[in-house]
């Protein structure tokens, strides 16, 4: 048993090696198509409701200001899982969101009908239809790591905000991120396999200050939090999509497949999972 767990890290590994050719799919989330939209519009709305991710949002919200009459942008929002607290909290005020997916901005949509102050709009963060100094806020929540020129988004951001304005960058550290149980874990290999696959720039958080300061940003609060998953499937499409690839390929068969995803669900079920993950904030105005 303990053979087929180290063979099976080994496959799964060399998989998620340097050599991959994989693209992240969150940088043409249309091309991924329905199934993905979907399965990530669930899983983001899954990741928000975590009381640590909430406490993360929450901290940030409270330190920027919601002026009457002034605008709260948020670039790349995905299905809304964000923007949704972020409206909460600035209501009555007005809240554009931005993303280059149609298909999340549609479920994005339908999801905050409770919000009459949020707009979704179609649009890529290098090129936001609004005009100079124009915006309050600025919120960039796990965008960045899933871009292949975050400086670009950075410049953007700093063409709209006002010059007594916010930027929110939150991000994860996909560098740290894991399902580690022990040495060589199955699990903890789609893990890295994810992150290979799914991750544009996992070591973003670590060049995120320099980033934003060159951005012309001065940077006033840096704040790292880590949290554990052991008991739900937050983490599980870490494992299903990354072994769904690797069986689509034929890299593995129905049976590794059918045991990872079990594995997972398991460890989950008895409460021994050991997901990990670090998300860093930092929030600054311009200089
Ligand atoms: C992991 S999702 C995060 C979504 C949302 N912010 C949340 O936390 O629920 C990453 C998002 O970045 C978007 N994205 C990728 N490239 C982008 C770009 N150039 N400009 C703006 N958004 C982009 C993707 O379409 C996707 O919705």
């Amino acid at each position: 048993m303990l053979r087929l767990a180290r063979r099976s890290a080994t496959v799964i590994s060399s998989y998620a090696g340097e050599g991959s050719l994989a693209v992240d799919p969150f940088q043409n989330v249309d091309a991924a198509g329905e199934e993905f939209i979907t399965a990530f519009a669930d899983s983001m709305d899954e990741r928000q409701s975590d009381p640590k991710m909430e406490s993360i949002v929450a901290t940030y919200l409270s330190k920027l200001k919601f002026p009457k009459g002034g605008v709260t942008v948020e670039v790349g929002a995905g299905a809304g899982a964000v923007t949704r607290r972020i409206a909460a909290k600035a209501e009555p005020e007005r809240v554009m969101a931005f993303e280059p997916s149609s298909g999340f901005v549609r479920v994005a949509r339908d999801r905050a009908r409770q919000h009459p102050n949020i707009t979704f709009e179609v649009a890529d963060g290098t090129a936001l239809p609004l005009d100079d100094k124009s915006v309050c806020n600025l919120v960039l929540h796990t965008v960045l790591t899933h871009v292949t020129d975050p400086a670009l988004l950075l410049q953007e951001a700093r063409r709209v905000l006002k010059s007594d304005g916010y930027l929110v960058v939150c991000d994860a550290d996909f560098s740290k991120a894991s399902l580690s149980g022990g040495a060589n874990d199955p699990l903890d290999a789609c893990a890295r396999a994810f992150v290979n696959e799914f991750v544009t720039n996992p070591h973003l958080v670590a060049k995120l200050r320099s980033l934003i300061i060159e951005a012309d940003f001065e940077v006033t609060d840096f704040d790292v939090q880590s949290r554990t998953i052991a008991d739900n499937d937050q983490m599980l499409p870490w494992v299903e999509e990354t072994a769904k690839r690797m069986l689509e390929r034929g890299d593995i068969g129905q049976e590794l497949f059918s045991g990872l995803v079990s594995e997972y669900k398991r460890r989950a079920a008895s409460g021994i999972l050991f997901g990990y993950q670090v998300f860093a904030t930092a929030i600054a105005r311009p200089r």
